[in-house]
Formats: C-alpha cells, structure tokens, sequence
C-alpha cells in the first residue's frame, strides 16, 4: 500500500509540473513584462487605409474588436508588445504621383489612432519617449516611412516628415527611387541603375543622419546596403528583413553585409513572412528561430531585432499567426539556451542602442546646416512637375543647360 501511492505521488506530481514548454513559455512572460517587445514593421495602418480608408470612427474600425487583420489591441496586449514603428507605406504605385500626399495620410492615421485609443498607443518621437510608455503601460507607437518614393526626391519633404514623426526611412520600397536602386535589382527582374546609391542619394543618407532619422536598409539592393554602411555616421537597422544565409531571397540580408552590420553596431529585425523565411508558403515558429539564431551567430546577439511585417504579408508562420505570438518565439529562444540578456537585447533593447546612438549622432552635428542641394531636375521622373526654382540656374548652375538658360535670361534682360 505505501509503494503504491508513493507511484500515484510520483505521477500526479509529473502530471501536475508544468512542461519544459510551458516552463519556457512562462519564463518568456516574466522577461517580456519588464522587456516588452519593440517591433520594427507592422503594417496596420496600410490595412486600415484598405478596409476603411482611414475612417477610425467606422464601428467596424475599431481596434478593439478588428479581427480580420494581424494586429489589434487584445492581440498587442497579449503578446507583450510595449513599441511598434507603424509603417506609414504607401505603394511604389504613387511614385511621381500621389507619395507625398498619401504619406502625410497614414501619418495622420497613425496620431488619430494614438488619440482615440489614448489608454493603448502613445505616440512617441524618441528613446526616453518609447521608454515612458512602456513604463506607463501604453505601446509606444513610432512611424516608419517605408520607401525613399514618399518624399518625392526632396530633402525638404524629408525634413518635414521628420517634423511631423517619422522616425526611419526605408530608403527603397520595390523600385528604385531617383537615387537609390532596390532589391529587385539583384534579381533577373531587374538591372542596377545607381550601385547603390546616386551622389544626391548620399546627401540624402548625410541629411538623415544629421536629423536624428534612421536609416532602415530593408528593401534595398545589396550595393546599396554596403554604401550605406560605409557612409553613416549612426548604426542604421533592417527593420524588416531575415537572413540570406538561411533562404536565398534577395529580400533577406546576405553574410558579408551581416558583417557590416556587427562591425557598425547596426541591427537585423528578423521578419516573419513564410517568403523570406523558408522562400516557400509554408513555416513555422521554428523556422523564424532559425533566422535569428543565424544572424546572432554572423553578426552577434546585439544585431538581432524583430520585425514581424504583421498585417503587411499574405503568409506567416504556423506558431506566429499574429501579434499575440511573440511570447512563444522567446519562448523557443529560451528552449534554445538564448540568455536572459540576449533575449531582452532582441526583445528591446538593440533597437533603443541603435536609437540613442542615431540620437547621439544627431546631437553631435547640431552645429551642421541642412543640406540645400536640390537633386538635379533632370533626374527627377514623370511630367506632371513643375520646375520651380530651377529655372533660375541656383544649385544647378554646373549643368551647362542650366547655365545656358540663365546666360539666355540674363541676355534677354540686358537687350
Ligand atoms: C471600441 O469597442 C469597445 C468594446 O465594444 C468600446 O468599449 C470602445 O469604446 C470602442 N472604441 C471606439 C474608439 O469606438
Ligand atoms: C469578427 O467581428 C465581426 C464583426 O465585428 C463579427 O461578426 C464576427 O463574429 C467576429 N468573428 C470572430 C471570429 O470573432
Ligand atoms: C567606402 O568609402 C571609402 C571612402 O569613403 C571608399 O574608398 C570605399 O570604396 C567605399 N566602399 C564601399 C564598399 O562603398
Ligand atoms: C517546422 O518546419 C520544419 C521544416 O522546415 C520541421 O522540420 C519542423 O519539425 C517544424 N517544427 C514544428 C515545431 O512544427
Ligand atoms: C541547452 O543547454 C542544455 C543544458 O546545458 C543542453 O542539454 C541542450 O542540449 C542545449 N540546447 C541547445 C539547443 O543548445
Ligand atoms: C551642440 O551641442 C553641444 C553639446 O550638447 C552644445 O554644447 C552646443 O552648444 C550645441 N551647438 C549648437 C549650435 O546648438
Ligand atoms: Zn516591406
């Protein structure tokens, strides 16, 4: 009689003990209640253009109850989301048409979203803000301009989207800007234009490391990364984008620029779309763990970030169907013998280096004036522009048309 219920002890002590999995999984939310997740990319506001065309006052709008999507606010809440870029995308479709406007938009969306849902979202411009509220509960809600298209070749617009939020910019969607090739180039799609980056397309880099805006490198052609990684002067981040070593999707961000980007302090957010994560339509959690596995290996735990593309991609992973899931990939980080430190670096606090760090750089060019360069008009595409400003010859006087028309000018004043 003791023997046996000391096995009936023994089972229901077994039975009762919580798995290696849930131990894991209970340990992923005790480090994610102080080290909420910051993710690079979330595409809700792209969604919230398509289904209601930003009209937040939409009873089906509401981000309560929105369950058709990725993202909503018990599914952020859940999976311990305390900061978010919104991705303010707008499709390469408004190049040299309706970019800039459709920009400012999802901007708007994004602060409208922020007041009505006041006791959610926090909009937040800087490190120490994003620290706040975290501290206050809230998701600290960042914009990502996610294509150089949205400023329409102007360091003006730059500067303004920088005034208005915008905290990075992609600097390519899928084409190439005036001044930037994209990824579509390293593919038989596509041929380089610039290898990498044009001359205006380097002032461009300098105006944003002067501003304080991150340089994001998702997107972009190989050559342009590399560029782009020798001339800033701050760590830039992929805010969305896996490893090439693991699937050879030339989304993903190949070993040598994984280099780069452990040597400058710079940060891979791993994505999660089945594409670039297994180049076929299926994945899993696991999988994703893989990537980041991968890059902690080339380039080390403090380059290792997320970035979901939630609500911005038609495939995600078995294990990762929405927001709510972040707690079970730190969970497989942890059954992966991830530290503590590693995991919260990865959760949060890479990205806040690479933001103080971009701060810091703009602190130190606070004596620099702003770029007054304009691109040059014959670079600029499409025929509904106008050329203001350029026909007086001013930043483009070296151009011997320009020259010619100022000298035609000048003749027809004096005669
Ligand atoms: C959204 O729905 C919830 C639950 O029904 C409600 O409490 C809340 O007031 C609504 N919010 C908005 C902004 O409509
Ligand atoms: C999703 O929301 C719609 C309307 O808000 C509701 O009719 C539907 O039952 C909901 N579906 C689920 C699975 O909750
Ligand atoms: C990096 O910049 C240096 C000079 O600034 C230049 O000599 C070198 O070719 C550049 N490398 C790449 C890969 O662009
Ligand atoms: C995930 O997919 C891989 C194949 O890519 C498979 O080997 C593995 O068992 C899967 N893991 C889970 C947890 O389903
Ligand atoms: C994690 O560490 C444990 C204990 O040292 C070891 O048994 C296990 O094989 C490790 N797992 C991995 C995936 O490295
Ligand atoms: C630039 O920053 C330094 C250090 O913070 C400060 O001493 C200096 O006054 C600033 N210069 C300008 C032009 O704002
Ligand atoms: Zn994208």
């Amino acid at each position: 009689m003791p023997g046996r219920s000391m096995w009936e002890l023994v089972l229901v002590l077994a039975l009762a003990l919580p798995s290696t999995g849930q131990q894991h999984l209970e340990e992923a939310k005790r480090i994610m209640n102080s080290t909420p997740v910051i993710d690079g990319h979330n595409d809700l506001p792209w969604q919230l253009l398509q289904k209601f065309n930003n009209q937040l006052g939409l009873p089906a709008a509401n981000l309560t109850v929105l369950n058709d999507t990725h993202t909503n606010i018990p599914k952020l809440r859940q999976g311990h989301v305390g900061g978010q870029f919104w991705s303010v995308y707008v499709p390469c479709e408004t190049q040299n048409k309706d970019a800039v406007k459709r920009t400012l938009e999802q901007m708007d969306v994004v602060q409208r979203m922020c007041d009505l849902y006041p006791e959610t979202f926090s909009c937040v411009t800087d490190a120490d803000g994003v620290q706040k509220a975290i501290q206050s509960g809230k998701v600290a809600s960042l914009m990502g301009v996610e294509g150089g298209h949205s400023i329409d070749s102007s360091l003006g617009v730059l500067r303004t989207l920088y005034r208005l939020g915008a905290r990075y910019m992609t600097l390519t969607h899928s084409c190439n800007t005036p001044w930037a090739d994209n990824w579509l180039v390293d593919t038989k799609d596509g041929k380089p234009v610039h290898h990498g980056l044009s001359a205006f397309g380097k002032i461009v880099v300098q105006e944003m490391n002067r501003l304080g805006m991150i340089v994001d490198l998702a997107h972009v052609s190989v050559d342009t990364m590399k560029a782009v990684l020798n001339i800033s002067k701050a760590p830039v981040i992929f805010s969305h984008s896996s490893a090439y070593g693991i699937c050879q999707h030339r989304r993903n961000v190949p070993d040598d620029v994984l280099k780069l980007v452990a040597s400058t302090g710079s940060l891979v957010m791993v994505n999660f779309y089945n594409s670039y994560v297994t180049c076929s339509n299926k994945a899993n959690l696991s999988n994703v763990a893989d990537h980041l596995d991968y890059v902690k290996k080339v380039a080390g735990a403090q380059a290792v970030g997320f970035g979901g593309d939630y609500d911005g991609v038609t495939g995600v992973p078995t294990g990762l169907e929405d927001v709510s899931k972040y707690p079970a990939l730190v969970a497989e980080l942890l059954a992966r013998n991830w530290t503590e430190q590693e995991v919260k670096g990865a959760l949060a606090e890479n990205l806040l280096r690479v933001f103080r760090e971009v701060e810091e750089v703009k602190l130190s060019l606070n004596g620099t004036a702003p770029h007054e360069t304009p691109i040059a008009f014959e670079e600029l595409e499409g025929s509904c522009r106008t050329s203001y400003g350029y026909l007086s010859g001013a930043g483009t006087a070296q151009r011997p048309l320009a020259a010619l028309a100022l000298l035609l000018v000048l003749l027809s004043v004096l005669f």
